[in-house]
């Protein structure tokens, strides 16, 4: 399973990193990225996260 963060969207508003720092990282551009597939153990942060952000930047990835 992977998630995804859209670039455009994401205002940086770093929820997610805090909510899940094994998937999410900011980048050096202020935006969050993904650098990890989601396990199990983080499927639940990254829902949370997903759910939180305030643009609803975060989604899943068709077809994984
Ligand atoms: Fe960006 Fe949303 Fe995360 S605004 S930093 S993707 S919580």
């Amino acid at each position: 399973m992977k998630a995804t963060v859209d670039q455009y969207l994401c205002i940086g508003c770093g929820v997610c990193v805090g909510l899940c720092p094994q998937v999410f990282c900011m980048g050096a551009d202020g935006k969050s990225g993904v650098y990890r597939p989601v396990t199990e153990e983080t499927l639940s942060p990254v829902q949370e996260a997903m759910d939180s952000c305030p643009v609803t930047a975060i989604s899943w990835l068709e077809h994984e």
